[in-house]
């Protein structure tokens, strides 16, 4: 796979907060559409810091980011805006939703704000998405009254209705009980199995990784290592391992 065909490409990326030691560290990683990959490393090797770069939420110090072969750093702050209202998904740990407006409103959002006018066609398309993650029912119920689970649920149905290039999800069932996080990280895989979506998930949980394709490792900002269809005793592994020495098969 060629970095201009790849869904996502990060080429000697670092970034640095107001000058301070680099919270990511000349990073490269391609990703090629249809795949579903990990981002893992302890809390505060960088994995928010590579994700928000990728996605075009924060300007890297150094080095280039592609989407979809598009160079972000070509684009003015308006067309990033749109790029990533367009052409990337986002879900979060926590307070994806929009409180004041009910299920199937917060699907519908990105496509009211790329511009799609309300109506029929808009809620059966936001219908369609909770439906693909077990929720039509509660289509018209406000996201107080759903738990974290269904909640992280129509995050995912919300960051899928754009058909987005990228899907980006930081942490996204670190609130979770285990079963839940399974039942989250079973609905994006199949949007990437079903549906040839492109999944980059960070994460610090071995068993959310046994998800993924693919598992990058981060320690202090750097990629130390990367596992190829990963289970949980190798990516314990490799993250012990990236503890104490970076792994053999390092960059
Ligand atoms: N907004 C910020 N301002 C200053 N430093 C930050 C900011 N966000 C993160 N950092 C620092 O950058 C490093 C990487 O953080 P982060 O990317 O959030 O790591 P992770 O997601 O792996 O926990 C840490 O040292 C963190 O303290
Ligand atoms: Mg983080």
């Amino acid at each position: 796979m060629t970095e201009n065909g790849a869904a996502l490409a990060l080429d000697g990326v670092s970034h640095s907060y107001g000058g301070g030691a680099p919270a990511l560290d000349a990073v490269s990683l391609v990703v090629p559409r249809g795949r579903f990959v990990a981002v893992m490393g302890r809390s505060g090797s960088g994995k928010s810091t590579l994700l928000r770069c990728a996605a075009g939420l924060e300007r890297p110090t150094a080095g280039t980011v592609r989407i979809g072969g598009t160079d972000l750093a070509t684009l003015k702050s308006a067309g990033l805006t749109r790029l990533r209202r367009d052409r990337v998904g986002f879900v979060f740990q926590s307070l994806n939703l929009v409180s004041a407006l009910n299920v199937r409103e917060n699907v519908t959002l990105p496509l009211l704000l790329a511009g799609a006018r309300e109506g029929r066609e808009l809620d059966g398309r936001a219908l369609a998405g909770l439906a693909a993650v077990g929720l039509a029912d509660r289509a018209e119920d406000v996201p107080e009254n759903l738990s974290g689970g269904q909640r992280q649920r129509v995050a995912i149905a919300r960051a899928l209705v754009n058909e987005p290039e990228v899907v980006f999800a930081d942490e996204p069932t670190a609130a979770l009980d285990p079963v839940t996080a399974a039942g989250v990280l079973a609905l994006l895989r199949r949007a990437v199995d079903e549906r040839g979506r492109t999944v980059v998930l960070v994460t610090h949980d071995p068993v959310a990784a046994a998800w993924t394709d693919e598992a990058v490792f981060l320690e202090s900002g750097r990629m130390v290592g990367r596992l190829d269809r990963p289970d949980e005793a190798g990516v314990r592994a490799a993250l012990g391992a990236s503890a104490g020495q970076h792994l053999a098969v390092a960059r």
